[in-house]
């Protein structure tokens, strides 16, 4: 049931989430956003924040920040995370991947990290990047995809426990599969491996793509 406090799926995931990718960001993986963010700038729309792991690493290009969350949870640690780091414009809105509020092209830069692993619709999600990306402009990506061999028979095992305590994380996505019928090009990708993720979650995509 969703409250304004959010579905009991969403209050669990904001109660896990931040410690065990906690583990992750300091084995490397933040390292792993500053790199790959470092690439951004202008308007940017930061989707899916979750408690925010992505914010410190947008460079000071960026000259505007949107974060869209609908965990209000998730939200509320965003707002506490980001109080003393507010150097640039930004702000922090509720909204949804399939219906973002925002002008077409409106944004330079439009980025997502493990977001589209928990959308029941991810090829709508990626229409609605492009509709408000301008020509040009990049999206960035950070997902963990489906593997292959054995890792990708225990994704396949897992997904549906997964689902249900990771507030609809499916672990055996094609992520990159999607883009094939989509408006973007994918320009470059890396193959990485989450550095101290759980087993399901281990193979990673880091890349951009244009439109
Ligand atoms: C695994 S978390 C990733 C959080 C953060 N981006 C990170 O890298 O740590 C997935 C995020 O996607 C968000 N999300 C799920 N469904 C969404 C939707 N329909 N629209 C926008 N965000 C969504 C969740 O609330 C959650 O914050």
């Amino acid at each position: 049931m969703s409250t304004g406090r959010g579905t009991r799926g969403q209050r669990f995931f904001a109660r896990w989430y931040p410690s065990v990718m906690g583990r992750a960001e300091e084995a490397g993986q933040a390292a792993i956003r500053a790199r790959h963010l470092a690439h951004a700038s202008g308007r940017t729309l930061d989707l899916g924040t979750g408690n925010g792991y992505s914010v410190p690493h947008y460079p000071p290009a960026v000259t505007e920040l949107v974060m869209v969350e609908p965990n209000p949870a998730l939200r509320e640690q965003l707002q506490r995370r980001t109080q003393d780091i507010r150097a640039r414009a930004w702000q922090i809105l509720d909204g949804d991947a399939y219906d973002l509020p925002f002008a077409d092209a409106s944004f330079d830069t439009v980025s997502a990290s493990l977001v589209f692993c928990s959308l029941e619709r991810p090829e709508a999600a990626l229409a609605e990047l492009a509709r408000v990306l301008r020509p040009g402009g990049s999206f960035l990506f950070h997902e963990h995809v489906r593997g292959t061999g054995l890792r990708r028979v225990l994704q396949e095992v897992a997904t549906p426990l997964q689902v249900r305590v990771a507030d609809g994380c499916h672990p055996n996505r094609d992520f990159l599969g999607m883009f094939r019928d989509s408006p973007f090009r994918v320009a470059e990708v890396e193959h990485l491996r989450m550095p101290g993720g759980a087993a399901t979650v281990v193979p990673m995509v880091v890349g951009t793509a244009v439109r």
